[in-house]
């Protein structure tokens, strides 16, 4: 299969304004991922090619970008699964919306990393820790299964219209990681993770707009998770 490949281009420090690039690549295969065609393009046409990967296996979340248009890991979209790549119209890679561009694809993720720090995502125990582990029912664990799976990529955040029209909103990937810690029974001190979520500028401001849940690549219903949290802060409120 021939694609062409409709890349983004940036340098901050020569070029007044992002532009598009084509590269086309012959020998395909429909199993290939985007990735290993960024990866061709690269090794083969112009090094001078930026974006971030590390895993390669849609575990380390560093390769979130805009493939038409639709937040998604470079590494676990096929480009079988890419509408209309048969017919041959090219496929446009751009970095992920709204984060500033250091360089090409690879966006400044500095705003996205210090919100979720803002959540205090880890286990806050205040009592000695006990002779074995701190138990949890399987229960308990089954319904931070989902939130657990979150690879920290931005897709999500990105791709919030309410985080477009306020960058303070704090985003739906910190609002789920809030979840992951307030809803886990061996936590301690769930308003801790809650407190900087029940904001205008936190949980209040998502409208349930459903973005967030199309773009993420692990399919957690994170809009599921963002209106447990809700219902929980009106009932600790009554
Ligand atoms: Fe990425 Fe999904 Fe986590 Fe958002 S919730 S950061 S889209 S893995
Ligand atoms: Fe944004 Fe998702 Fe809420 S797209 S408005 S965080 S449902
Ligand atoms: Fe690690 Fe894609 S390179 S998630």
């Amino acid at each position: 299969m021939k694609v062409t490949f409709r890349i983004q281009r940036y340098n901050p420090e020569k070029d007044a304004k992002p532009y598009f690039k084509d590269y086309t690549l012959d020998g395909l295969e429909g199993t290939h991922r985007v990735l290993d065609a960024l990866h061709d393009i690269k090794w083969q046409q112009d090094g001078t090619l930026s974006f971030r990967r590390s895993c390669a296996h849609g575990m380390c979340g560093s390769d979130g970008m805009a493939i038409n248009g639709r937040n998604t890991l470079a590494c676990s979209l096929l480009l079988q699964d890419i509408k209309g790549i048969e017919s041959g119209k090219p496929v446009t890679i751009e970095p992920l919306p709204f984060l500033p561009i250091i360089k090409d694809l690879v966006v400044d993720t500095t705003d996205f990393f210090n919100k979720y720090e803002l959540v205090k995502p880890y286990l806050i125990v205040k009592t000695p820790p006990p002779t074995m582990e701190r138990y949890q029912t399987e229960a308990d664990a089954e319904l931070l299964m989902e939130s657990t799976k979150c690879i920290m990529c931005a897709c999500c955040t990105t791709s919030c219209p309410s985080l477009w029209s306020n960058e303070s909103y704090i985003g739906p990937a910190a609002i789920l990681k809030s979840f992951r810690f307030a809803f886990d029974t061996r936590d301690e001190a769930p308003e801790e993770h809650m407190a900087a979520v029940d904001s205008q500028d936190g949980i209040w401001r998502c409208h349930t707009i459903f973005n967030c849940v199309e773009a993420c690549p692990k399919e957690i219903n994170i809009t599921w998770h963002i209106s447990q949290l809700k219902k929980r802060m009106v009932s600790d409120s009554m």
